[in-house]
This record gives C-alpha cells, structure tokens and sequence, in this order.
C-alpha cells in the first residue's frame, strides 16, 4: 500500500482536553457555529484544494479580508472547479459559463478562468442564481482516540465522533462505518452516501489494514488460521492477510507482576501483528483473535481501502485531497 498523495490537505486538532491549542485551519468555533440542523444532509465543501493565494473575491468592499482558510478550512478554489464542484455545470461547461458573462462573485461579473473565490465566504450566482457551498460534497478523515462512540447522537450524552469533526460547519457529515469505543485510528467521513454505500457494501470487500497488539505469543498454526478463515458465530471468515511485527514484554500492573508467579496460563508476552480484513463485520478482529486464545490488548485501523492514516496525530481531521477521493472512487468502480 502506498501513501496517498496529498495535495495539501487541510488539518485540524479538535480541541481534545489537555491537546495542543488547534491549529489555524479548522478551528471549531473560531467563528460562530451556524446554526445547524443535525439530521440535515446538507454540506459544505471539500476544502482541499492546493491553492493557498488569497481569494480575490474576499478583497470586494463590504467582505472579510483575505485569510488562508477560514473556520471550516476552506480555502480558496478555482471558481470553475467550485461550479463544476457544486454540479452546475462540467469543468469546462463552468468555463464556458464564465467566459460568456454569466458567473458573477459578490455581484461582480467575473470572466478570467484563474479566479479564485472562497467557498462559504464568497457570494457566487449563475444568472444571478446562488450557488451553496452546501452544494458541494465533503471528504475527511478523522483520527479516531479511545474513548469517543462512533455515533453522531447518543443519548446517554457520551463522547462521540461528532465532537472531533467540523459538524456545526458540514452539517450533513457521517462516519463511514464504525470504530469500536476503545479502537482509535483512521475512520473517514463524507456527505456522500453514494460513495459511503459502496465503501461499505459486503460485496465490495474494501481492505481495512489493522494494528493489533495480541495478548500472548502466537504460534504458527495460529497465523494459518487467521489467514485462512475463522469461524466465527455469524459464520466463517474471509482470508486475511496477516503480518507479525514485534513480540514484547507487556507492561505489568503489579497485581499481574504477582499474578504472573500464580497463574500458569497468563502470558507476559504480547505480540503485535497487521491484519488485513476485507469484510467490516462487529468487533470482527477482536472476535477473530479471541477464538484463537490472543484477545486483542490495542487496535488501531491504519488503513482504509487505498487510504493511510500516515502521521495524522490522533484527535485531528483533515480533508481529503481530491486525488485520495478519486482512488476512493475507483476502489469500489
Ligand atoms: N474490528 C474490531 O474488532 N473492532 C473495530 O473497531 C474494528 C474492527
């Protein structure tokens, strides 16, 4: 698997308590939530594009002034790729639109093809027709910690995803899949139910990379069988591709320092592996390698489809560059 191009993705840290200050992109809150809508579908834009000169169009009287990228992370855009984005119009069709007079940006008509304008901020009309940044579909990924539910609501009022990601500015963001409370790592989330459905779908068998840390030493009949197929109470797993990485002494509390002179079945190794699934099953790794006798100790998912969670700390989002949504796409053509 190789790292995704990454055509200058924005960032945000989530305002974790006791992280770092955010950074400047993405800072939720560093500007009044809209009001929102939560079960709303609606959504802003993909903010991920490469340009960082200032709008243009921000500098008109009566508007903000410049700035790299605002509350959301939105940064300036092409304004043909903002129509073509927000499906008015193809690439070249929003071009045409443009040069024939038709697109103007806070009420002035705007012609040159390299103009760029900033999503949310920036008033742009076709034949004085509004275009919403709502319009436009948004890509992200989130690296998950311990201790949030991959739900957008929970009743009993526990840590949940939607406290990480820009919700109040994307209103119409989900969680593409789920993580379990304890399993930290890459979890993406879109406005693109279309695209989420086939990333999901049983059929399609996106690979899902993991980094396990298992209790014990795992023998290599044990290997075998989690890269043959485990069966499991909903049935029989798919082959997995299973790589050993380091076995280590864990970390003892000293209750299992004593337990350990008592209890000849406890284990003070632990191993770490890479496991490969192509189904997305509940708790399926955690299930696979406790029917082998090594419950799972940590669980990270490093990897979604052609997509790696590389050096995003965890706690932060960042958008999806173009070219990651596009192998997203064709993962599952
Ligand atoms: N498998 C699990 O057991 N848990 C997860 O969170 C993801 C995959």
């Amino acid at each position: 698997m190789t790292n995704p191009p990454n055509s200058n993705p924005t960032s945000g840290v989530t305002g974790l308590p006791g992280t770092q200050p955010p950074q400047a992109a993405n800072l939720p809150g560093a500007q009044p939530p809209q009001a929102a809508d939560p079960s709303s579908t609606q959504s802003l834009q993909d903010t991920s594009q490469s340009d960082t000169q200032p709008s243009q169009a921000t500098n008109l009287p009566g508007t903000q002034p410049p700035q790299a990228a605002d509350s959301a992370g939105q940064f300036p855009m092409r304004l043909q790729k903002y129509l073509a984005r927000a499906g008015v119009a193809s690439r070249r069709g929003s071009e045409n639109l443009m040069t024939a007079g038709q697109v103007t940006v806070n009420g002035q008509v705007v012609k040159e093809l390299g103009y760029k304008i900033t999503p949310g901020i920036d008033q742009v009309r076709v034949n004085d027709v509004l275009v919403h940044p709502a319009d436009l579909p948004t890509y992200l990924m989130l690296h998950k910690p311990a201790g949030y539910l991959t739900t957008m609501d929970d009743p009993q009022g526990r840590p949940t995803v939607r406290q990480l990601i820009p919700f109040e500015q994307k209103p119409g963001l989900f969680p593409v899949g789920r993580l379990d409370n304890d399993t930290t790592g890459l979890l993406l989330f879109m406005t693109d139910g279309e695209l989420a459905h086939r990333l999901l779908h049983p059929r399609r068998h996106v690979p899902k990379r993991y980094r396990v840390i298992a209790d014990g030493q795992l023998q290599q009949e044990q290997l075998d069988q989690l890269r043959q197929g485990i069966v499991l109470n909903d049935g029989i797993t798919l082959p997995a591709i299973i790589e050993l990485g380091a076995v280590s002494r864990k970390p003892l509390t000293a209750r299992e320092k004593i337990r350990l002179n008592v209890d000849k079945t406890f284990s003070p190794w632990q191993t770490e592996l890479y496991c490969t699934i192509t189904e997305g099953r509940k708790r399926q790794v955690k299930r696979m390698f406790s029917a082998i006798g090594h419950p799972v100790i940590e669980l990270s998912r490093i990897a979604f489809g052609p997509l790696e969670l590389a050096d995003l700390l965890q706690g932060s989002w960042r958008n999806l560059s173009d070219s990651e949504v596009q192998q997203l796409k064709d993962a599952v053509d």
